[in-house]
């Protein structure tokens, strides 16, 4: 191992925000490049599956049993022992309540019985900073995160903060669309994947259905999809009411093409005005096939830099967590208080806990 490789220290990050258990383990070394050891993730989608969306309470109890047990997977298939563990992150927000704390918990618990630091970072920042994994250190960048929970435009000048918000969804998240139009296609839940799957048979300009907040006086980087959404029900209620089958590949692939059009429209914008030539995206829809080859095809064209992580890392895991203690404790970052507390409603310009919240 050369001096450069030689290990400066191993981060658990454990993530709990939503219906994902995640806990990874990153290597950080001397030169501040970091390696991915591990990746345990217990999802508990199955379990919101016939509600058609996350039941909080229902996530919350997974998140207590998967938890000790992703811990102990996380470090066997890293390879190391709870006394090599440098430092623990955990998602202190945003996210859903009780699953934040469980999280928050086992995180406190971890840390106090290794004695070592505590990290609360954030959720969004979190999405950003799991690019490093993939495609090293990461310049001043435009984030575009879209998932099941948001869809906001960041400008990240470093990872360790402070990280400007310049845009969000004003009411559906991204993902929470793709999941309500695969529900009225008769799709199962999450939808996303299923809506990218049938898309790929269909005619994107079969309808020109609605972009949302495009107007000349419109928040230039907030979304809106839930005009979208409304006009999908009410060209699916058309076509059933005049007795024809609807053409499911046909609808998804154009209300695929529409949410696609404006993120990417937006996205590109707010990296060209802010003089950012790195677009950097995340979260569950980012794994979309037709968002990665349009955003792919505009940022080419406007001669920015894309990076995407793979789609295992673009959802909900701890890897990103982790990914993002270990550039806190690179940075020399001090530790966050251990009296600190989830906050469901942690604003993205803080990227980890100073006080206890
Ligand atoms: O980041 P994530 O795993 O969890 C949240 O924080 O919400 O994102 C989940 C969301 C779901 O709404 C799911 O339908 C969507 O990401 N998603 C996709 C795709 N894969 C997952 N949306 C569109 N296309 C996909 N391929
Ligand atoms: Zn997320």
């Amino acid at each position: 191992m050369s001096a450069s490789t030689s290990p400066r220290g191993i981060v658990l990050g454990i993530e709990t925000s939503c219906d994902e258990t995640g806990v990874g383990v990153v290597a950080l070394a001397a030169d501040g490049s970091t390696t991915l050891l591990a990746d345990e993730i217990a999802s508990s989608v199955d379990e919101h599956a016939r509600f058609g969306g996350v039941v909080p309470e229902v996530a919350a109890r997974a998140h207590l049993q998967a938890m000790v047990p992703a811990v102990q997977r996380a470090l066997a298939t890293a390879g190391v022992k709870a006394s090599d563990v440098d430092a623990v992150a955990v998602t202190a927000g945003p996210g859903l309540a009780g699953a934040l704390l469980v999280g928050v918990a086992a995180a406190k618990a971890y840390a106090t019985a290794w004695g070592v630091p505590l990290y609360g970072v954030n959720h969004l920042a979190s999405h950003v900073a799991v690019d490093t994994l993939q495609h090293g250190p990461l310049p001043p960048c435009l984030a575009l995160l879209v998932s099941g929970g948001h869809s906001s435009l960041l400008e990240v000048p470093d990872l360790a903060g402070p990280i400007a918000p310049l845009g969000a969804t004003i009411d559906d998240a991204a993902g929470e669309a793709f999941d309500k139009v695969a529900r009225l296609l008769g799709l199962p839940f999450p939808g996303g994947p299923h809506i990218d799957r049938v898309a790929r048979d269909g005619d994107p300009a079969a309808v020109a259905f609605p972009r949302g907040l495009t107007g000349p006086r419109d928040a230039r980087f907030d979304f809106s999809f839930s005009g979208l959404k409304t006009a999908v029900a009410r060209h699916v209620e058309a076509l059933e009411a005049a007795g024809n089958g609807v053409p499911v590949a046909d609808v998804a692939a154009s209300f695929q093409e529409a949410v696609a059009d404006v993120l990417t429209a937006k996205t590109i914008r707010a990296a060209t005005e802010r003089g950012l030539d790195t677009v950097v995206l995340g979260g569950g829809v980012a794994a979309n096939s037709r968002l990665r080859a349009l955003a792919e095809q505009r940022c080419e064209a406007s001669g920015l830099r894309l990076r995407v992580p793979r789609p295992g890392l673009c959802t909900d895991n701890g890897a990103m967590v982790a990914a993002l203690g270990a550039h806190l404790l690179a940075a020399g970052t001090p530790a966050s208080p251990l009296e600190l507390s989830a906050d469901s409603g942690l604003p993205v310009t803080e990227v980890f806990l100073t006080h206890p919240h």
